[in-house]
């Protein structure tokens, strides 16, 4: 028997699902909504830019696009029920962020930016190209984290601030464990 099986090609974007989840908000003034996004990807580290998946018929790909600006918060999993609920329920039916009781505060770059300060960070960001309906470019003007929460050598604390990793659905999974690893020598 063979030790793999296939994987249906409709299910195999669940074997790279392993970034925390971020919940992009965005608002143009009058309305705000944030939605949980598991799909995107660092583009380039300086400038500080990122490839978002967000589909176009949500409200908060609406609020970013006419605004020109959204934020991109990282939750932590004490916020499990609340990430899927604003992943569940889209702001073009209610007020999701009032109904869950999640403050909002107009980031210092721009007043367009609707920052949720429930969460352990957050980046404010430009929308630099819409590349696709669904797919936008997106550049960090400034960010801050929880005190604590990313350690002096700038690396992400798990322990203290447990991240969300979508495995698929409604689970979620957060990493234990740190692994500070050598390369394995070879050749010798
Ligand atoms: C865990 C999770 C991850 C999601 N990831 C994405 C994503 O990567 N891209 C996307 O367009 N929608 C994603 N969604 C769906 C939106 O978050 C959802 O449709 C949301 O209700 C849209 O809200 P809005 O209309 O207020 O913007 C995700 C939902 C959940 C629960």
């Amino acid at each position: 028997m063979s030790a793999f099986v296939e994987v249906p090609l409709e299910k195999c974007y669940r074997l790279t699902n392993s970034g925390p989840v971020i919940v992009v908000s965005a608002g143009d003034g009058n309305r705000v909504s944030a939605c949980p996004v598991a799909w995107y990807h660092s583009h380039s580290d300086a400038p500080p830019q990122f490839l978002l998946t967000l589909a176009g018929s949500h409200l908060t790909s609406e609020l970013a696009l006419a605004s020109g600006y959204l934020a991109i918060g990282i939750p932590t999993a004490d916020l499990a029920d609340k990430v899927l609920y604003l992943g569940s329920v889209s702001g073009h039916e209610e007020d999701k962020l009032t109904r869950l009781g999640l403050k909002v505060v107009s980031g210092q770059s721009h007043p367009s930016v609707p920052v949720l300060t429930d969460l352990a960070a957050f980046m404010e960001c430009a929308v630099l190209k819409v590349l696709d309906e669904d797919l936008i470019l997106v550049e960090a003007l400034r960010a801050e984290a929880r005190v604590g929460a990313l350690g002096e050598d700038s690396v992400w604390n798990q322990q203290a601030f447990p991240t969300l990793h979508h495995l698929g659905g409604k689970s979620f999974g957060v990493l234990n464990n740190r692994l500070d690893v050598k390369a394995a020598k070879v050749g010798q």
